[in-house]
């Protein structure tokens, strides 16, 4: 198996399954007052302080959610709703991850004003349009760390300086998903209010996110119940998720020259040895995970199948959309046409992918795309 979709989700490492399979003796309530109950508060904490030190926050600012989705929402609409009375105007892009531009329709509906901004042809929101965009009745810019399809890099670090004199009263938050251990996510000096990350990114589990949370007054909660996290986010903390989470952060090496070199490698080959394709998003702002190709002429879903026939596994748009064939909103945005929109298919790498994995992909890419069009 040559497994080319970690965009999608990751394999756990061995520490993460490990820190999971820890709970079966330490299975408290972290709310327990008892021994049983403040190991894992113990546990809990030792897994925020991991994440946090991989973020450059205090573990104070970490709140768990059930994944990545939760997280955006709760940001979102937290922070719109406490800060309704500063502005009803919000800033974010059109290639953001569905669990975000779904939250921006819904207050939309509820009487918020939203502007959606366009990518480049290159994939990349232009800070001087989020600068044009933001009024001072704009109380929250939410732009994506790195694009999920393409991997392209947005200029997320830049917004804080640029927008503070004329919209003061506006958060920044950045869905941080598919940067997270890929590329260094520093909230502090990237001047971030709010941002998202997700376990089973970074070889954890599914079902657990965190926020990174700077003030709690300037957000309120999704869901209300007990007393956990600060009543912030309630209901009894997942713990063997969230140990595991803390484990694979531990372990986060990002090796933006490792992932480069499979990049490039993996680019040039396609390039020069497969006739008809087009790489989409820029290879100069790129976290270098992913690799998008449009393969003209050819259905992506088709060719997706045909390489998973013989062993290689790729998406085609991002997995949350893939079971339900629309063109990838992400693309459209870039500008792309209906044929490189049609034949993109998205190849993402984690640190276990190899050089001579690759080499074996492109082989059968090669192979698979000129039956294809052979039969066409
Ligand atoms: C950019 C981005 N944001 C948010 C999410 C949602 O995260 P989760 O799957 O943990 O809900 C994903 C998952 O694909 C993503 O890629």
């Amino acid at each position: 198996m040559i497994y080319l979709d970690n965009a999608a989700t990751t394999k756990p490492s061995k520490n993460a399954v490990d820190a999971m399979m820890s709970v079966g003796e330490m299975f408290g309530n972290p709310s327990s007052l008892h021994g049983l109950g403040l190991a894992a508060e113990k546990a809990i904490k030792e897994a925020k302080a991991q994440i946090a030190s991989k973020l450059n926050c205090s573990p104070n600012c970490i709140y768990f959610t059930s994944g990545g989705t939760e997280a955006n929402n709760t940001i979102i609409f937290g922070v719109a709703n406490a800060r309704k009375k500063w502005g009803t105007h919000l800033v974010t892009s059109k290639i953001e991850h569905p669990s975000v531009l779904e939250a921006f329709k819904r207050l939309e509906r509820e009487g918020f004003s939203v502007t959606y901004l366009d990518a480049d042809n290159d994939g990349r929101v232009s800070i001087s349009d989020i600068k044009n965009a933001v009024t001072d009745k704009t109380t929250l810019i939410s732009i994506m760390y790195v694009n999920n399809e393409t991997g392209v890099i947005q200029p997320v670090d830049m917004i804080k300086d640029e927008i503070s004199d004329i919209a003061k009263n506006a958060f920044i938050h950045s869905d941080c998903v598919q940067a997270f251990g890929k590329i260094n996510v520093n909230v502090k000096k990237m001047k971030l209010d709010f941002a998202t990350i997700s376990a089973h990114k970074i070889h954890a589990f599914k079902g657990v996110g965190a926020m990174y949370i700077s003030d709690t007054r300037y957000v309120s909660p999704l869901i209300y119940g007990g007393e956990q996290q600060s009543g912030l986010r309630p209901g009894t903390e997942n713990v063997g998720g969230i140990l595991a989470f803390g484990a694979a952060a531990k372990d986060i090496k990002t090796d933006t020259q490792k992932f480069k070199a499979l990049r490039e490698h993996f680019k040039n080959r396609l390039i020069n040895e497969v006739p008809d394709i087009v790489i989409n998003g820029s290879d100069e702002f790129n976290s270098n995970t992913v690799l998008n190709v449009s393969f003209l002429g050819i259905k992506a879903e088709i060719l997706l199948h045909a390489l998973e026939a013989k062993g290689v596994y790729v998406s085609t748009g991002s997995a949350c959309s893939s079971h339900k064939p629309q063109p990838s909103h992400v693309l459209v945005a870039m500008g792309k046409n209906d044929k490189e929109v049609g034949g993109a298919v998205r190849f993402s790498f984690s640190y276990a992918t190899s050089i001579l994995e690759l080499d074996e992909a492109v082989e059968i890419i090669k192979s698979e795309t000129a039956m294809i069009r052979r039969f066409m």
